[in-house]
């Protein structure tokens, strides 16, 4: 295959990957004094039972870092009215440390003492039961220890860019979608 045509099929696979529409999230974490903030759109339910979160964080995140040295950290789930926050906190130029929250409400997780933001839909404090390396990215893995639920409509990350609105729930129809006398084998 020439260089070319494997520079279009990787394309193509990107574009594919970027349908994968997902709720805008910033994890939080404070180590030692040094508090921080990165905005994921990685943020998913593991498992239920015990009740665990995985997110995908780039290698060498400082989330990441501090995350896994306190072995706890926080998750707030942004509604669709933050996308100031999910802008600032995936910003480069962000001040380190905790210079980076100046101007934000905000209040400390109870488990991780990390920071909660004022009108996020869900907080999740959670413990650190896993971080491994997948490609070029690390999984970090929490034990939810409390999680909070408010009212309103996410902010949902989808195609390379973000998303506010209301959500429309798919009508149920009284019809059967299918005629299963085709799909299934006699
Ligand atoms: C909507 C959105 C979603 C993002 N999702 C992720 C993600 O899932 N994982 C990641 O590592 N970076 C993600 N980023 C980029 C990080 O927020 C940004 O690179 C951050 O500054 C780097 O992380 P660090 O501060 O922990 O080093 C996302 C940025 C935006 C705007």
């Amino acid at each position: 295959m020439t260089g070319i045509a494997l520079r279009s099929r990787w394309n193509e696979h990107n574009r594919a990957l970027r349908a994968l529409a997902s709720p805008v999230s910033v994890l939080t974490a404070e180590h030692d004094g040094r508090r921080h903030g990165t905005t994921v759109s990685t943020v998913t339910r593991i498992s239920r039972r015990p009740q665990v979160l995985g997110a995908c964080l780039k290698s060498g995140s400082v989330l990441a870092a501090l995350a896994v040295a306190e072995g706890r950290f926080a998750v707030n789930v942004l509604s669709g009215q933050q996308g100031r926050l999910a802008r600032w906190f995936a910003e480069s130029s962000r001040p380190d440390g905790p210079g980076q929250f100046a101007g934000i409400e905000w209040r400390p997780s109870p488990y991780a003492h990390a920071p909660l933001f004022v009108g996020a839909l869900a907080h999740y404090d959670c413990r650190v039961v896993g971080s491994f390396t997948v490609g070029d990215h690390e999984v970090l893995l929490g034990a939810v220890v409390n999680a909070v639920a408010a009212d309103g409509d996410p902010l949902i990350s989808y195609s390379g860019d973000m998303f506010a609105g209301t959500l429309i729930p798919v009508a149920e129809s009284e019809d059967r979608p299918f005629d299963l006398k085709e799909t299934v084998p006699s």
